[in-house]
């Protein structure tokens, strides 16, 4: 599966521009701040109507322009579709979607173009505290699954409504009754998502695994650490983990109304990644801990491929030229299996890729400069 052509309107620094592209390996280098990483934002958003940088879609609208459109043709085994997205910003947000001009769901678009985005910050995922980890884990089931990001929204709201009212009882007012059908929610909620994270580990395990071992050749191990108890098992049904959460939040209870927050449940929950054993975020060097990134996102990749049957398009942003060589070309042979990569650089990099199609962006424009040759 590949983007063949990419149009954006008001989208960031780009006032118009199209876009032809061919499978394999393209390449867009230019200046800082030449608008490289916004290229690759417009793709992963017309996969998943998500930013990977803005909070709100307000910040993608060209300034000073009340919205913007982004659209792409994916061809698939000899067919293409052709997805449009139009988003009014102001007065108030406002989106059009269609595949082939048809009115579609945000989940749908996901269906058609997969992508999975790098970025050099995707260390801290290995490196720093759980929420990026977390944020990983949700980013990908809720778009495998959108019953899952239903649920989770669902859950987070109950934690922040329960948050305040346990401030409100660290005050001294009695609130507990409002408590109470929170945590219905919370436990409801909770204990679907949570059950759904169990239930995608021994895939994720598997492919994290078998990519780093192809990144580095070791396996690597991913555990599930649950906040809510050290039993937990990954085949325990909603039931099981419903009754553990309630468990949990009654013998949680006072400390939770001293300190005034919600301090068990599927936002406190962590996966740990380990090398013989040891957790990478602490024990691993900064060469495992990249690798280990790296197969996060190529496990992410895998998992998308195995639900929609097609490769996913890879947006490397600035990252290749962090890599070894050993790495890059690991990370390379992917578009042999069929995947599209879109990548981006300050430099010209044609030395350190055979096949490239290269493209230097500048100024809100983006103009082809020749293919590379294939190196004998
Ligand atoms: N909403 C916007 N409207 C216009 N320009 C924007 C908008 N958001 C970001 N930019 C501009 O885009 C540029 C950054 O582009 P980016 O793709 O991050 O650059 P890089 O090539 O370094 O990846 C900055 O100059 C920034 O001012
Ligand atoms: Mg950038």
């Amino acid at each position: 599966m590949n983007i063949s052509f990419l149009l954006l309107r008001d989208f960031r620094n780009y006032r118009h521009l199209e876009l032809t592209l061919k499978p394999g390996v393209s390449l867009f280098f230019g200046r800082n701040a030449s608008g490289k990483t916004n290229l690759l934002e417009a793709c992963y958003y017309l996969s998943s109507l998500n930013s990977v940088r803005a909070e709100r879609d307000y910040d993608l609208a060209r300034w000073g322009t009340p919205g913007f459109s982004v659209g792409c043709r994916v061809d698939h085994n000899g067919s293409a579709k052709t997805i449009k997205v139009q988003v009014r910003v102001e007065p108030a947000l406002r989106r059009k979607i269609t595949v082939e001009d048809v009115a579609v769901r945000r989940s749908d678009l996901v269906r058609v173009l997969p992508s999975v985005y790098f970025s050099p910050d995707d260390l801290y995922m290995v490196k720093r505290g759980s929420a990026l980890r977390r944020k990983f884990l949700d980013s990908l089931l809720g778009r495998i699954d959108p019953e899952y990001s239903r649920q989770l929204t669902r859950y987070q709201d109950a934690v922040s409504r329960r948050n305040s009212v346990l401030k409100k009882i660290r005050m001294g007012s009695e609130w507990r009754t409002t408590l109470e059908p929170l945590d219905c929610i919370l436990v409801e909620s909770g204990s679907v998502v949570l059950a759904k994270r169990l239930a995608a580990m021994p895939d994720l395990r598997r492919e994290v695994s078998e990519t780093y071992r192809f990144i580095s050749g070791r396996p690597c191990d991913v555990v599930y650490a649950a906040s809510i108890g050290e039993s937990l098992q990954e085949d325990h049904t909603v039931r099981d983990i419903a009754r553990q959460f309630e468990e949990r939040l009654a013998s949680l209870r006072e400390e939770e109304t001293v300190r005034g927050m919600t301090l068990s449940g599927p936002h406190r929950d962590d996966i740990v990644l380990r090398l013989d054993g040891k957790a990478i975020r602490y024990f691993g060097s900064q060469g495992e801990q990249r690798s280990a990134a790296l197969a996060l996102k190529m496990a992410e990749s895998k998992m998308l491929e195995a639900v929609f049957g097609r490769h996913p398009v890879l947006l490397l942003d600035d990252v290749f030229s962090e890599l070894d060589e050993e790495r890059r070309n690991r990370v390379l042979s992917l578009c042999d299996f069929g995947h599209q990569i879109l990548m981006t650089s300050t430099d010209p990099i044609k030395s350190m890729v055979p096949r490239v199609a290269e493209f230097l962006v500048g100024g809100g424009t983006v103009e082809p400069c020749g293919e590379g040759l294939r190196r004998e």
